[in-house]
């Protein structure tokens, strides 16, 4: 289980009065206040919970902009004033979509879809400085990253859910702590399984398992594919009228775990059947003991029982939700916070790097 704390501090040195009263609360954080200069020390030394995580920010010392050159799906978000530190408490980080800005773009961010147009959606004609840091992000499966060839040697970091990525920004993250979520010990739920979709194909791995399991026990389905699709407010309350959702990727990838999971599984409150990448990937990026692995059964026949059989049995289906007790999730769904996260990773980010087969990368 890689659980891990969200930190709040990531100003340390240039504080603010809201930020000041919450630093009276610890006394880390006072020391940290007074000993600015060791905050690093204060962290690792006085605050075990922080050094135990996994991606520990390290505090950047200098204004870092970034530039997104084109937003994701075009759709935008706002950007003025200080978002990163307005929003997410991160500092010294400043996002812009000004592409006239780029000769002075400390790290120039590409998301994949609008790069579909190859290399003329890229500013090639423009002087790169030597010091500017080009960062590919895409969020899809490798299924979903076609063309990345001529992509070759132009990207310095790679921005994605893998967590073998420069910046890993994954659609959810397990963290200590209580979930806030009230769980009904007993609710009284009026179907098995659902299953939202709007792309439906047939020689999806996930389309074989649900026609399987359909013979055994009824499946609610719903979006677009079946014609029922659900509005944002529906969703989840929909969702919550079954005991289990099934979680199942469009394509298994390496760490590839979607919303589908955090989202509408775990925000619904209800247990995953997942179909994505292995259960030690599950294992260590969701909370202990909160889902049922597809490949854990020997045929669809099988998982219909077991589910048959969890359903009739309050205790082993509470048995799924005893992790509120000690963790929480958290979701990210604003590009604002992620491309702010890049700050966060940035001293840690290998200072010279070129991507020269990105294809490759995709697919390792
Ligand atoms: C960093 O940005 C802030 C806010 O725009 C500015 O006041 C400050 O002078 C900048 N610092 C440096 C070293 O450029
Ligand atoms: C974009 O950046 C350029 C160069 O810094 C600046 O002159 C221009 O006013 C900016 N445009 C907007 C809309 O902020
Ligand atoms: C659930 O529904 C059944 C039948 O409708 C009812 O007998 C039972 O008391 C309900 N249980 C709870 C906890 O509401
Ligand atoms: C980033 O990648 C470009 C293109 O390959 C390369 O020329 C440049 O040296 C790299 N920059 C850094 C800072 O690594």
């Amino acid at each position: 289980m890689a659980a891990e704390f969200h930190t709040t501090e990531q100003c340390p040195f240039d504080l603010k009065h809201t930020q000041l009263a919450a630093m009276k609360t610890s006394g880390c954080r006072i020391l940290l206040f007074i000993l600015s200069l060791s905050s690093l020390l204060c962290y690792i030394f006085l605050d075990p919970a922080l050094y135990l995580q996994e991606a520990q920010p390290a505090v950047h010392q200098r204004n870092i902009s970034i530039l997104l050159w084109r937003w994701p799906f075009g759709r935008s978000y706002r950007l003025d004033g200080d978002k990163c530190l307005e929003m997410y408490n991160i500092c010294r980080c400043f996002l812009t979509d000004n592409t006239s800005t780029f000769s002075t773009a400390d790290v120039v961010v590409f998301h994949h879809q609008e790069l579909k147009e190859g290399l003329s959606s890229l500013p090639l004609h423009l002087d790169r400085p030597s010091s500017q840091h080009w960062v590919w992000l895409s969020l899809e499966p490798p299924v979903n990253n076609a063309n990345l060839t001529p992509l070759s040697g132009l990207f310095n970091w790679t921005m994605s859910y893998r967590r073998d990525a420069d910046i890993y920004i994954p659609y959810g993250k397990t963290m200590l702590g209580r979930e806030a979520q009230r769980f009904q010990a007993a609710p009284n739920r009026s179907c098995l399984v659902s299953w939202v979709v709007s792309r439906y194909r047939p020689q999806q791995a996930r389309a074989a398992v649900y026609q399987s399991l359909k013979k055994y026990i009824p499946i609610q389905v719903y979006g677009k594919w079946n014609k029922k699709p659900l509005s944002n407010k529906k969703l989840l309350p929909t969702i919550a009228k079954c005991e289990f959702y099934l979680s199942f990727e469009n394509s298994e990838a390496k760490d590839y775990i979607s919303e589908k999971l955090w989202r509408n599984a775990f925000q619904a409150g209800v247990v995953p059947v997942v179909l994505g990448p292995s259960r030690a990937t599950y294992e260590a990026m969701t909370p202990p003991g909160s889902f049922i692995h597809v490949a854990d059964f020997k045929s669809a026949a099988d998982l219909a029982t077991y589910l048959k059989q969890v359903a009739a049995d309050r205790q082993a289906y509470e048995e799924f939700f005893q992790w509120h007790h000690t963790h929480r999730i958290k979701t990210y769904t604003d590009w604002r916070e992620r491309l702010c996260q890049i700050c966060v990773h940035f001293p840690r980010l290998a200072a010279s790097r070129v991507y020269q087969d990105l294809e490759s990368w995709v697919h390792s």
